[in-house]
């Protein structure tokens, strides 16, 4: 293939994510929003300020943003809905958005229901037995109350423990998604397990259930990573049937791995950041990334590096340097060659170690309180 062609090609669906990915054809392809300026005015306004990871269009699509905040203004409170499905430990791909959503539950005092899918990874992955999925249901719930979710206002609504809650919505959902539907969105084919053509109506249903519990239309908001979009596609053609709002997106960038390029990927596990390795081995982990740094010392010294292709700035952008000022002095090092990646790299080694020195502290002291989490 030629360098162009490999350029062009990428795919992205909710079980694989793969090549260098045009998030601006991406939102053509899945026919969403871009975040536009006056929605940003709109969130910082309602606010008081704008996270990073909009004002730097991480987060970058959306659908029925508007209405949300329409409803908002109106003083009808939306509730969060996010998940994760837990094939294994929590990495920072996954962090990502969820310390968005963290963000968006203290400044809205929105509600989060939070769904682990380990229906759904037991069922996709061959490796995976369901008592991997469900102990990893637990691990990534950790890591969830770790990042500071007000008990009170969340909720880890776990698959195959909830399933009595879930179910009667799920087969609403499920009667009205025909099997050349799923096959169309998602690529099954006669060979996928029939567990798999159903899981989508599984995902669906938290859309819905403060709905169902309220006994009224509730609004909902699922800020989540651009791939689970075409689930939510599904759950959006139906909902409306059953008489409850369309759940409202908006949507991230995948993090990519410190390979660069791609996404951060579990199956990857020497660039991949979890939550769970030990501070010096993920301190490694960031000394043999990828960078956008040239052949020689020499070489770079005068002409510099390319953080636009660099595994470790993007770090730095996503999640450890949101200080815009602080950010924008090592992109003016980084390409006028007066920092090299050695040095570069050590500088987030060291803020990565701290950071994940406190978070497992947290972790840590979150097995206490798992209970005020997940209900019974
Ligand atoms: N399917 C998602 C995954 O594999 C997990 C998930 C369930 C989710 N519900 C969600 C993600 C809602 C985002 C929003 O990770």
């Amino acid at each position: 293939m030629s360098e162009q062609n490999k350029e062009e090609k990428f795919t992205v669906t909710p079980w694989e994510v793969k090549g260098k990915i045009d998030y601006d054809k991406l939102i053509q392809q899945f026919g969403t929003q871009e975040i536009d300026d006056a929605l940003l005015r709109r969130i910082s306004a309602i606010a008081g300020e704008l996270h990073p990871l909009l004002r730097r269009k991480v987060f970058f699509s959306q659908r029925d943003l508007k209405w949300i905040l329409d409803r908002y203004e109106a003083n009808e409170k939306f509730v969060l809905y996010t998940g994760r499905g837990p094939s294994g430990h929590t990495h920072l791909g996954h962090l990502m958005p969820w310390i968005f959503t963290k963000w968006i539950q203290d400044k809205f005092g929105a509600p989060l229901y939070f769904q682990m899918t380990d229906d759904e990874k037991f069922m996709f992955k061959d490796t995976l037995s369901l008592p991997e999925a469900q102990k990893f249901s637990y691990e990534n719930a950790l890591d969830v109350i770790a990042l500071g979710f007000d008990p009170k206002k969340t909720k880890v609504i776990i698959d195959t423990k909830h399933i009595g809650k879930l179910y009667p919505i799920a087969i609403q959902v499920a009667k009205r998604v025909t099997f050349s539907t799923a096959k169309a969105v998602f690529g099954f084919d006669n060979s996928t397990n029939i567990g798999s053509i159903f899981f989508t109506s599984m995902q669906a249903a938290p859309a819905i259930l403060p709905s169902v519990e309220a006994g009224r239309n509730v609004p909902c908001l699922i800020p989540c990573a651009i791939d689970q979009d075409p689930h939510f596609r599904v759950a959006r053609d139906v909902v409306p049937l059953l008489g409850y709002y369309k759940p409202a997106l908006i949507h991230c960038k995948m993090l990519p791995s410190l390979a660069g390029g791609d996404k951060m990927s579990a199956s990857i596990p020497q660039t991949t950041i979890f939550t769970t390795d030990a501070p010096k081995a993920a301190k490694k982990k960031v000394m043999g990334a990828f960078t956008g740094g040239a052949t020689t010392v020499e070489e770079q010294r005068r002409n510099g590096a390319n953080p636009d292709v660099c595994s470790v700035f993007s770090y730095y952008y996503y999640l450890f340097e949101y200080d815009d000022k602080k950010l924008g002095e090592i992109e003016q090092k980084c390409r006028s060659g007066s920092m090299l990646c050695g040095e570069c790299k050590m500088m987030l080694a060291e803020k990565l170690e701290k950071f994940l020195a406190a978070h497992q502290e947290r972790r840590e002291a979150a097995k206490d309180r798992i209970n005020d989490f997940i209900p019974e």
